[in-house]
């Protein structure tokens, strides 16, 4: 084999690495959020207040949240370890909600307020956010710092 051949099969070989991992490292890092689209979310039978909760979600939340709460390229999945309510407690909502959020867990930008969801739906909000955190093993956990 010639010096020039085995160069290009060098190089071929490198080239075909380095686009393997181009290729499946962001796959990996959406794979957990694919797992939760594509089905292996839990759907927990809701109380009544967590279902009104959804509906006001819906409207108000979900185009940055996402529908399920998963996230979306706007917004943060709540349901996420770091909202669990030893971190993120109930009256973290009614902040975010009322004043808006600083960016500083995410690349999002900021939340802006929302002034039109009022202090009651908030709280239907929260029980609709707790029982699908429950249900797909988000607990309090006592947060440390
Ligand atoms: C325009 C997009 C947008 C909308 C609409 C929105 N949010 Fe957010 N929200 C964000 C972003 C972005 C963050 C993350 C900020 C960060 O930590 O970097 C966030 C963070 C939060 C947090 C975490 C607050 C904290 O203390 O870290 C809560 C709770 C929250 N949102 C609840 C809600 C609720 C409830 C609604 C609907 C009433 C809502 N959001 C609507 C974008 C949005």
């Amino acid at each position: 084999m010639s010096p020039a051949t085995k160069l290009i099969i060098v190089i071929v070989g490198l080239l075909s690495i380095a686009y393997a991992v181009w290729y499946f490292l962001p796959w990996s890092m959406s794979h957990r959020e694919n797992m939760m689209q594509s089905g292996s979310l839990n759907i927990p039978q809701f109380s009544a207040i967590a279902l009104q909760g959804r509906e006001i979600f819906n409207e108000n939340c979900a185009k940055c949240h996402g529908e399920n709460a998963i996230g979306t390229n706007q917004g943060p999945p709540l349901l996420h370890n770091i909202y669990n309510p030893g971190h993120h407690g109930d009256n973290s909502f009614l902040r975010a909600t009322e004043s808006g959020v600083r960016q500083h867990h995410w690349p999002f930008g900021d939340m802006p307020q929302q002034p039109q969801v009022d202090k009651d739906q908030v709280f239907s909000i929260v029980r609709y956010i707790r029982e699908l955190q429950e249900a797909n093993g988000i607990f309090y956990q006592r947060h440390q710092m």
